[in-house]
């Protein structure tokens, strides 16, 4: 079993477009009359211009770098990282399907937690792959994806991707370093590991050494939605070897990330103090959050996330308080999974801990 899709071992495809950006750096000058590229307009549109600034126009104008340069140059300082082991693209779901288009194929066997951020599980079998799924720990005070049982499952279906969330959507679980290399190390020498690092930004340990280390077999996926507050703009990256970003580079849209969104990450980036200050605030609303809940007697599982997870005695209990917050006009999550029904998940946002707003579930918990 090779660890790539068998086409893509082929010489090319080869990117027809690789971008203005990308000729002026290999060049080493900037090239003054560009009038091959078809953008369109001389000058920015004006109805644009006036809503948004001539920023934002002036960058909507143009093809962005598809080499994502600036980011990756600022996440390789950062991180210290390599610059070939970065790539960037439109936002940690767009990295889960190009991993997908880069190792499997239509039939190849993938492996997930029952109940974990589903996006994944949407995209492999979009993509014709068979997804073997495990149960959760769900334990007395544990609410985690079974390592072992993603390990078994990887090995009992010689799996060509295994997909895990650390930390886990939506229980918030974190494992360690040495958990993850642990299940690597499990794992069948050609299958890979795509570590879903999302919420990689509200670990304890986020600026430890090991966070910007390209582990072997393994594709660690982080967004800038999250702690950089980029959502809407679309935008993350991967760390992985440099063979496996230049593999994932073969089947890359490669103007996935517009311009202004790369713009916008080059800004953020160039300011972790105020990432820094906004991840605190968020780390001390959810425990201000998960600290009332487990007053009112809910089950909250340790999160290190920008959630917390709530696990009640049943799934149809779950599913009344979803119904009813929403009809109240407040929407938490409950995942779609029937493994984990009786699980809802709360964002770490001010709005939530405004009196009454959760007084649903409040009643429910305080009647248990
Ligand atoms: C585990 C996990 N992965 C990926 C994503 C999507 O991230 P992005 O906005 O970068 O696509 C989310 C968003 O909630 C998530 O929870």
């Amino acid at each position: 079993m090779p660890r790539y899709a068998r086409h893509i071992y082929r010489d090319g495809p080869h990117n027809p477009f690789p971008g203005i950006k990308v000729l002026e750096r290999r060049l080493g000058y900037a090239i003054p009359h560009q009038l091959g590229s078809n953008e369109g307009l001389d000058m920015p549109h004006r109805a644009l211009s006036a809503r948004f600034g001539n920023a934002v126009s002036e960058l909507a104008r143009g093809y962005g770098d598809a080499e994502a340069m600036g980011v990756r140059q600022r996440l390789s300082a950062a991180l210290g990282t390599p610059l070939e082991a970065l790539l960037v693209d439109a936002g940690a779901d767009s990295l889960i399907a190009l991993a997908l288009r880069a190792t499997c194929e239509a039939g190849s066997p993938v492996v997930a937690s029952a109940g974990t951020y589903p996006t994944f599980g949407y995209f492999a079998v979009g993509q014709g792959c068979t997804l073997h799924e495990v149960a959760y720990r769900d334990e007395s005070g544990l609410l985690a994806p079974d390592l072992k049982a993603l390990a078994e499952a990887a090995n009992a279906h010689s799996a060509q991707l295994v997909y895990l969330a650390n930390p886990d959507n939506p229980s918030g679980h974190l494992y360690d370093d040495a958990a993850i290399a642990g299940l690597r190390a499990a794992l069948p020498a050609e299958c890979t590991l795509l570590l879903d690092e999302a919420y990689h930004d509200f670990r304890p340990d986020a600026d430890a050494l090991s966070a910007g280390v390209a582990w072997p077999g393994v594709i660690r996926l982080r967004t800038l939605s999250k702690a950089h507050g980029l959502a809407g703009l679309r935008i993350g990256y991967a760390i992985a070897e440099p063979e496996a970003i230049e593999i994932m580079h073969k089947v890359r849209i490669h103007y996935a990330v517009s311009s202004l969104t790369l713009a916008a990450a080059e800004t953020v980036l160039d300011h972790p103090a105020e990432t820094r200050e906004h991840v605190d605030a968020v780390i001390a609303r959810r425990e201000r959050l998960a600290g009332w809940l487990r007053e009112l007697g809910a089950d909250v599982p340790v999160s290190d996330t920008n959630f917390v997870a709530i696990r009640l005695p049943e799934a149809d209990m779950a599913a009344r308080v979803h119904r009813e917050l929403l009809e109240a006009g407040s929407l938490i999550h409950r995942p779609p999974h029937p493994a984990l029904g009786h699980v809802l998940r709360i964002s770490a946002v001010e709005d939530a801990l405004r009196p009454g707003r959760l007084t649903v579930l409040e009643k429910v918990l305080r009647t248990q």
